[in-house]
């Protein structure tokens, strides 16, 4: 009991062996160099620890899109095949349209027959037009028709269009402004280089004009490796804003990106694409509803914004200065486990560092008991050396 009150009111102080040999010298300094390396190299001038970093950024979007195309032989402009209208981030470009006219409310077959009556048959059984009434007539000896309550005649949504193909040609205008709110600082996607001559006729592109807020709608589909034809679904426009403010105002540029952001239904069949419906209300002369139902397919573009700046600080500075000088110590302790296990003279190595010292120093020291394992905190934290040996092994 007493003996280990005793070996617990103990104090360890380092000692400093200087050990002479080149294998170890050359070791521990190239530890080091590579320590100080990384930190200098990586740490500092890559990842920029010396700055504070602002990763919320705000930004506002605003979109506009251009174009006529033609569809079912009608011109359709900005009003007809954009939605919502707003010029919001995110917006639909509708590329088909299944059109169902002159609906009003009532009781009619699930399937207009007046199409292909092949068409119908797939789909009689499905009841998503309307309320069910639960009367079905036999079409022939295999096939009912079921009558449904709802907007009559009903929609028939199997038949093949062939997609506004003028849309590729189409332009999306892109205005953003974002802000780093730590830095209080500003910027636009309309860099100051930009001239008012050259937006009216530029176009996106990856090479030449990589700062042009116009695209074409072909161009942003090609760039997210879709294929226009077959597409139909969610397409990202990314805007990266990666800024370092202790440079100049205009090295802080927009970066587009592209991708499409439903990949997930772009793998399997069931329900590809991206379609929905809306409706334009009319009322006859009598007061009764009635309605043009559009099934509409179409593309959705997501414009995202991401962004970080960063701008020197001294705290984030000094705290990375000294973790590294910090860090240089830890070379210490792989020379140490090389020294003491791996070297010759390994155990007049261990005889030196580690020395067992009674109360009274007056007491001759003996050099049997050797320590067995490192201390790491021992090691990294040597400060004040206490004494000092030298050990001379060069070869
Ligand atoms: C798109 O524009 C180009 C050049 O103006 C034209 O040659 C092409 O036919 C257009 N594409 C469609 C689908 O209208």
């Amino acid at each position: 009991m007493w003996s280990c009150i005793k070996d617990f009111f103990t104090y360890e102080t380092t000692k400093s062996v200087v050990v002479k040999s080149w294998t170890i010298g050359i070791i521990n300094r190239v530890v080091q160099l590579l320590i100080i390396t990384y930190f200098v190299g990586w740490v500092f001038l890559f990842e920029k620890a010396y700055q504070v970093r602002d990763t919320a950024i705000e930004s506002s979007v605003m979109t506009k899109v251009k174009g006529f195309g033609v569809y079912n032989n009608k011109v359709m402009d900005v009003a007809d095949y954009i939605t919502p209208t707003q010029g919001a981030s995110v917006f639909c470009i509708i590329t088909k349209l299944i059109t169902t006219e002159n609906q009003v409310q009532g009781y009619c077959p699930e399937v207009s027959w007046s199409a292909d009556d092949t068409v119908g048959l797939n789909i009689s059984f499905m009841f998503n037009l309307g309320i069910p009434t639960g009367r079905c007539i036999p079409f022939n000896s295999t096939v009912k028709m079921c009558e449904i309550k709802g907007w009559c005649p009903a929609e028939i949504d199997t038949i093949t269009t062939r997609p506004m193909m003028e849309v590729e040609n189409f332009t999306i205008f892109i205005k953003n402004s974002i802000r780093f709110p730590t830095f209080n600082y500003t910027k636009g996607n309309f860099l100051p280089t930009i001239t008012d001559s050259y937006i009216k006729k530029c176009n996106f592109d990856m090479v030449n004009n990589t700062y042009c807020p116009i695209f074409r709608v072909g161009d942003v589909v090609h760039y997210a490796q879709q294929n226009f034809t077959k597409l139909g679904g969610v397409i990202g426009i990314k805007i990266g804003w990666v800024c370092d403010l202790d440079k100049s105002d205009d090295q802080c540029n927009p970066s587009y990106s592209f991708t499409r952001l439903d990949a997930m239904s772009q793998k399997n069949t069931v329900s590809p694409g991206y379609n929905f419906r809306f409706a334009k209300y009319f009322k006859m002369e009598n007061g009764t509803d009635y309605r043009t139902l559009v099934k509409a397919y179409a593309i959705r573009f997501d414009v995202l914004v991401n962004g970080n700046a960063g701008k020197f600080n001294m705290i984030p500075t000094l705290i990375n200065m000294v973790a590294a000088f910090t860090s240089v110590g830890v070379g210490t302790v792989l020379c140490d486990i090389i020294l003491l296990n791996f070297l010759k003279g390994a155990e007049q190595y261990k005889a030196k560092k580690f020395e067992e010292v009674s109360d009274s120093p007056l007491e001759p020291q003996k050099n049997g008991l050797y320590r067995s394992q490192l201390s790491l905190r021992q090691h990294m934290m040597r400060s004040s050396d206490s004494g000092a040996f030298s050990i001379e092994h060069y070869g």
